[in-house]
């Protein structure tokens, strides 16, 4: 470790009775570093989290975060359902950091939102919600599993210059994420984990991934592709078009699955490069 070393993990083995999940998993955190980990579901990304934030206990190796300070956004995020969000803030914040949290808040655009009760939020203005409540924190580690679930492409921008600030302040940041939309331009190191261990993430050029926007005629002719292409993960926009992520060699065989829905328009998405890599058979 250096005098930059926020977290180390080192040979860390768990199990969940005789199921192995974590085999010997390694990982250094630094100050001004983001971390992503991207994976397919159930490799242990969400269990590596919640070790590294104290919420399991029961795991052998070494796990030292040198009793810097940990926020963390793991699992579904939890409030009190009877309180707006602005009283779940006030009740869940200390008080110097709160008024951060409100001004995140605004700028993922739930203001309107913040006076009313929480069991009235859709799944997204819940994630914000949980989302500026962790990144008003003057926490040194911030752990985000899945940050970007239920999020609009704005927000997901600006949570994406959110963690750009923190590092610039001496924080570490570890990110878990299928949204690969611009995971360059924010990690600095990609790992995915696999068979219990970290390895670094190289798939972008190995898999030739590149993502499609696909445009149908009608509302039904989407419905009956989605479920064509039910093992990729789609994102539906509007107007009838889905945002789908393959391998370029793939676009023939996909195109003949698609043969029986009225397709307006197909393009490659270049801005994004491989937006849900995850996007593969799974
Ligand atoms: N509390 C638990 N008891 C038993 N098995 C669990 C428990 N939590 C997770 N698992 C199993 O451990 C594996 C890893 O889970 P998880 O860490 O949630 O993966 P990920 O976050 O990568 O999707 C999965 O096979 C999951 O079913
Ligand atoms: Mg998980």
């Amino acid at each position: 470790m250096t005098n930059n070393t926020l977290l180390e993990l080192f040979d860390i083995h768990k199990s969940y009775k005789d199921k192995v999940v974590l085999a010997g998993l390694k990982l250094l955190l630094a100050k001004n570093q983001c971390v992503g980990i991207v994976g397919r579901n159930g490799t242990g990304k969400t269990t590596m989290l919640k070790i590294i934030s104290g919420l399991l206990t029961r795991f052998t190796g070494t796990l030292n975060t040198y009793q810097h300070t940990i926020s963390a956004l793991i699992d579904t995020p939890v409030f009190i359902n009877d309180f707006t969000g602005r009283e779940n803030i006030e009740y869940m914040l200390d008080i110097d950091l709160r008024a951060k949290a409100v001004e995140i808040t605004n700028n993922l655009g739930i203001t309107d939102y913040l006076d009313k009760k929480v069991k009235k939020y859709s799944q997204g203005m819940r994630q914000k919600l949980a989302i500026a409540m962790i990144l008003s924190t003057d926490a040194d580690i911030i752990l985000l599993d899945e940050p970007f679930n239920s999020i609009d492409i704005e927000s997901t921008s600006y949570i994406i210059s959110l963690i750009n600030q923190m590092k610039s302040q001496n924080k570490g940041i570890i990110v878990v994420t299928h949204n690969l939309t611009r995971i360059q331009t924010y990690c600095d190191q990609i790992y995915t984990l696999k068979n219990g261990i970290l390895e670094t993430y190289d798939k972008m050029t190995e898999l030739n991934l590149k993502q499609y926007r696909i445009q149908f005629e009608t509302e039904q002719d989407l419905l009956s592709a989605q479920s064509v292409l039910g093992e990729y993960t789609i994102n539906i926009e509007n107007n009838n078009t889905m945002l789908i992520s393959f391998n370029n060699g793939n676009l023939p065989t996909i195109l003949k699955r698609l043969s029986g829905s009225n397709i307006i328009n197909i393009n490659e998405n270049a801005n994004v490069a491989g937006d849900d890599l995850m996007g593969g058979p799974k």
